[in-house]
């Protein structure tokens, strides 16, 4: 049996795989990743936003390699170094007072909803745990996770869902403020959505988010999973904003392409989960948490977020000169970035996967930019160039 129909047979068919199904990826360096027949890719899915720093960043390479010759796991039941210096950097980087890890942005998400339930309880009574999130959010795959998401295409053959759960509209400040009852115990939100589109919130949205949770007591809750970690130019999205969340998650580009998840609070709210409320038996690893900590001082290093921004801008302006009728919208921030348009995108990522650069189209008309954050502006040229062919391919 070929690769194919052993995956076929032996793995549950939960993914519709790259287009089409035909790409074997075996290899990865910096920008690039080769298939089985050794073609190369210029990668711009990067991972779902997980390869920031680029595939088998030296760094990384050289921190796992030391880690995992010196103890590759242990108990919680015990200290770990590399654990409890990762959470005093991320800390010293952040607005969290502590951090609590585990090993995906589901798993993140999860331990954020365990909080606000047992912080709403704890402050303002038992029938407290009424969390409001968005439509078109996505926050993963458990159960409480997908309740969370506000899409009901995951919701379906999955009920009955968790109670307790609210949907408003993204950036409609209202449709949350009318939402807010006496149970409500949080607002969780994406600063940028990432799986509904690529959609930054807008300033006052966020602030008002801010002011509504100040004054019913409600936890504001972040999911940087997809949009921390620099991918828009600054470590945490919400720096754009200049609003504080009392809780924010993180996965993905953390831990360099090895699986962290990690909830960040502050204040009270990082006083709330105690011994014996939440735990992960990996949470935390050694090897993991060295992972990450290389990742975060890659970030931090001098002018490396600045230049994010910069090529962030740098693509969406080389995308809006793109002369194509079917594009409907340019959106991002930094480097997330998503095109809108017109016409069938799983076609256009097909048609530039054939050219050597793979992107990836959620929803069929949008399609998704997230490069490892080491490109150079010679790669999104070369990017765009290859777009605008395909682009045109298909408006004949
Ligand atoms: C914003 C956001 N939250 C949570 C998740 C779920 O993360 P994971 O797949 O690591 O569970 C994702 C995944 O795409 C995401 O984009």
């Amino acid at each position: 049996m070929d690769l194919k129909a052993r995956e076929k047979a032996y793995i549950i068919n939960t993914y519709n795989r790259q287009p089409e199904s035909t790409l074997f990826l075996n290899r990865g360096e910096g920008v690039y990743v080769w298939d089985d027949l050794n073609k190369r890719y210029l990668d711009f899915v990067g991972g779902l936003a997980v390869n920031s720093l680029g595939h088998c960043h030296p760094a990384v390479v050289k921190e796992v390699s030391w880690q995992v010759a010196q103890l590759i796991h242990c108990s919680n039941l015990y200290y770990s170094e590399p654990q409890i210096r990762l959470a005093e950097q991320v800390v010293a980087h952040s607005c969290a007072d502590k951090v609590f890890f585990c090993n995906s942005g589901a798993e993140a998400n999860e331990a954020a909803i365990k909080l606000a339930r047992k912080y709403g309880k704890a402050k303002r009574g038992s029938g407290v745990h009424e969390i409001i999130t968005a439509n078109h959010s996505f926050h993963g795959r458990t159960l409480a996770a997908i309740t969370a998401t506000a899409q009901p295409k995951y919701h379906k053959g999955f009920e009955p869902l968790v109670a307790g759960f609210r949907y408003g509209e993204f950036n409609n400040l209202d449709s949350f403020a009318a939402l807010v009852n006496e149970n409500t115990c949080a607002i969780l939100v994406e600063p940028v959505q990432g799986e509904g589109g690529v959609y930054p919130a807008g300033s006052e949205f966020l602030r008002g988010l801010r002011n509504l949770c100040d004054e019913a007591n409600l936890l504001l809750m972040f999911d940087e999973v997809q949009c921390g970690m620099g991918r828009t130019g600054k470590l945490f999205a919400y720096e754009h904003y200049g609003v504080l969340p009392d809780v924010y998650t993180l996965a993905k580009a953390l831990g360099g392409g090895l699986p962290i998840g990690l909830l960040g609070a502050k204040g009270e709210a990082a006083d709330t989960l105690q011994p014996g409320d939440h735990a992960s038996t990996f949470g935390g690893n050694p090897v993991v948490c060295g992972a990450a900590t290389a990742v975060l001082q890659v970030l931090l290093e001098e002018g490396f977020l600045a230049r994010v921004a910069k090529l962030g801008n740098y693509f969406m302006a080389k995308l809006r000169e793109l002369d194509c009728r079917c594009i409907v919208e340019v959106r991002g921030l930094g480097l997330i970035i998503g095109l809108e348009i017109e016409g069938d995108g799983t076609k256009v990522a097909k048609l530039c996967q054939e050219q050597g650069l793979l992107i990836n189209c959620i929803g069929e008309k949008t399609l998704r930019f997230l490069p490892p954050l080491i490109i150079e502006e010679e790669h999104i040229d070369l990017a765009v160039s290859v777009l605008q062919e395909a682009l045109t391919m298909i408006e004949k």
